[in-house]
């Protein structure tokens, strides 16, 4: 009698568009990740709104083909989220991932991948939003902060959430020892919840993100 199939058994992998602004250590680790078939997701291409930085050369590093928009080259915003919808597309993603790309996506772009855009956050939404997520918690004086990873919607960091990681703050903490330890659990959050979304799917109702969609 043969085992029951695993729910990824027989599906092509996900195929995942990564959104980086700098470094790109989150970025890294989905390229670790998807190095192993029985992840369920391959990056097929990392998209960047300036060029230079080190998370477009991981991608050219591990033979993932880029595309840089720079708001600056662009007439206005919309000319510029129109751009990054087109590059995205052509791509064909099923999940377009933000691993520390610092722009915020217009209105077309979210309607084109809605419920399929997902960003990670350093701090644990709806505490501390935007640009600050560390800092603004050391700032704060908490005990405990982490990283969250969303489902984008319109507001700034305000969908649903797909996951959280704690991470205790030090009293020795700075911003960079705070934000490289909370980027240790997020590399990790992050993988592993993308994997479940590549190779489980999933469901989001009232806020609520579930995975498994068969
Ligand atoms: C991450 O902490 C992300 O949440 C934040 O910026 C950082 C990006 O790090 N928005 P990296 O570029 O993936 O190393």
């Amino acid at each position: 009698m043969p085992d029951t199939p695993a729910p990824s058994e027989g599906r092509r992998p996900a195929r995942l568009v990564v959104l980086v602004s700098g470094t790109g250590s989150n970025l890294q680790a989905l390229l670790d990740a998807s190095a192993d078939p029985a992840y369920g997701a391959v990056v097929v291409a990392v998209g960047a709104d300036r060029s230079g930085i080190e998370g477009l050369a991981r991608a050219e590093r591990a033979g993932v083909p880029t595309f840089v928009h720079r708001v600056k080259d662009y007439a206005d915003r919309a000319e510029w989220d129109a751009a990054l919808t087109a590059s995205c597309r052509e791509h064909s993603p099923d999940l377009v991932v933000s691993a520390g790309f610092m722009k915020l996506a217009g209105a077309p772009f979210l309607a084109e991948y809605a419920g399929r855009y997902v960003n990670t956050h350093p701090a644990l939404l709806p505490s501390f939003p935007g640009m600050h997520g560390a800092a603004d918690a050391l700032a704060y004086g908490v005990k405990v902060t982490g990283a969250t990873l969303f489902v984008v919607d319109a507001g700034v960091d305000t969908g649903p959430i797909v996951d959280q990681v704690a991470v205790r703050v030090e009293d020795d903490d700075d911003v960079v020892s705070l934000h490289e330890r909370i980027k240790v659990a997020e590399r990790t959050m992050l993988v592993d919840n993308v994997g479940r979304m590549a190779r489980e799917g999933f469901t989001i109702s009232d806020r609520k993100v579930r995975f498994g969609d068969l």
